[in-house]
């Protein structure tokens, strides 16, 4: 059973002024995807503190894949893809760059994402936008194919060919 770990960047989330509704729409797709939840944490805009968790789940191996939401834009304090470079390994930019060719269907501003992607150890790291719609959109969209690289990163499977 793969592992997947949720976290949300939200200033207004985390003072309890705003309810997190991507984290629980993350977490429904990723169930329907035969993935295990194993956390969902809600953190501010802070960069060290983004990437303290991340590192956190990736060097205690608690989770295969770490999906985050928000911070991705050009709000000053937008700065998860900051928080995703500082704790990766090794980049993986095929992802955000499938997301936002993707997402052009639905909104030029997709191009304002600033969305990464990398792994750490042996944990795939990907940011979506902020969004539930864009969430929805964006992840539905790469699953199948993240479940192939975790599986290479896993060493489940060597095999690339379909
Ligand atoms: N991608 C999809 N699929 N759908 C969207 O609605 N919103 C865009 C972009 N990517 C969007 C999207 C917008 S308006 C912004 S500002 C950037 O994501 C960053 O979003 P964030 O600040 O919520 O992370």
């Amino acid at each position: 059973m793969k592992r997947v770990a949720i976290i949300t960047s939200s200033d207004s989330g985390y003072k309890k002024e705003r309810e997190d509704l991507s984290g629980p729409v993350i977490k429904e797709i990723m169930e329907t995807n035969g993935f295990t939840v194993v956390s969902m944490d809600l953190l501010p805009d802070d960069q060290q503190m983004l990437s303290e968790k991340m590192s956190q789940i990736s060097d205690g191996h608690q989770a295969d894949l770490i999906v985050t939401t928000g911070g991705t834009g050009f709000s000053p304090r937008d700065c998860m893809p900051e928080a995703t470079l500082a704790v990766t390994e090794r980049i993986v930019p095929g992802i955000p760059e499938a997301m936002r060719a993707y997402s052009m269907q639905f909104t030029k501003r997709a191009m304002l994402s600033r969305a990464t992607a990398g792994i750490r150890k042996d944990t795939l790291i990907v940011n979506l936008p902020g969004s539930p719609k864009a969430v929805r959109e964006c992840l539905e969209y790469i699953i199948s194919e993240l479940e192939h690289g975790i599986e290479i990163l896993t060493q489940e499977t060597s095999n690339c060919a379909r």
